[in-house]
């Protein structure tokens, strides 16, 4: 339970908001664990459900190469969680060629009907200018904007801590490694308490 002071034209209103009305999922996809780390971590910090995308055949680099270069979308396995309770959608996947990775595209195109508010956060390879595009894409697969979207960039933490990785594609993150992005996490789970707040009020 919380309690928000808001101020108000004679005074004060002291609201109690019980946060479990407000019901977030963690929707994740990951090839190779670095964003299941991500979306573990952020599940701890927001208290949040948890679901994980599962393609229906296995996926490998090459698999994904021959996706990208077809533009194809891949199955995914059934979605389980009741679609009606949850107010917002945090989605964690990896960047591929530039774009959300398919597996979650596929996961967006299914219920973007019940998507009404969500952002986007990816532990990603770290290129160049693709934020907008990644905004542009979701924006246009979903038919709305995202209140969010959050590059943790692998390069950055290579650059910082370990100049032999001249690449972050590959690079497989251990949970001690996500704290070089606390502050970025830190941000990104206040403005989604923010805004959940905001809501609920
Ligand atoms: C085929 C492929 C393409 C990739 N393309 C990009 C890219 O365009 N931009 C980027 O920042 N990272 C890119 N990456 C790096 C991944 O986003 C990064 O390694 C990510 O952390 C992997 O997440 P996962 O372990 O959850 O699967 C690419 C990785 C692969 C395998």
């Amino acid at each position: 339970m919380t309690i928000v002071i808001i101020p108000a034209r004679r005074g004060i209103v002291l609201c109690i908001v019980n946060q479990s009305f407000m019901r977030i999922l963690i929707v994740y996809y990951s090839l190779t664990s670095n964003n299941e780390l991500l979306a573990k971590e952020l599940q701890e910090k927001l208290g949040a459900d948890l679901f994980r995308i599962e393609t229906r055949r296995k996926y490998t680099t090459f698999s994904i190469m021959w996706d990208i270069l077809l533009n194809r979308t891949p199955e995914i396995k059934d979605f389980y969680h009741a679609r009606n309770l949850y107010d917002k959608y945090i989605f964690v996947a990896p960047v591929w060629a530039g774009r959300v990775a398919s597996p979650l595209r596929a996961f967006l195109l299914q219920e973007k009907s019940r998507i009404h508010d969500y952002s986007f956060i990816t532990l990603c390879g770290g290129l160049p200018r693709q934020k907008d595009k990644l905004f542009k894409t979701l924006t246009k697969v979903v038919g709305h904007s995202p209140t969010q979207v959050v590059e943790l960039s692998i390069n950055d933490f290579i650059s910082e801590t370990d100049g032999h990785h001249s690449l972050g594609k590959g690079y497989e993150f251990q949970r001690q490694d996500l704290k070089f992005f606390k502050q970025k996490i830190d941000d990104f789970v206040a403005q989604q308490k923010a805004v959940t707040l905001a809501k609920a009020v």
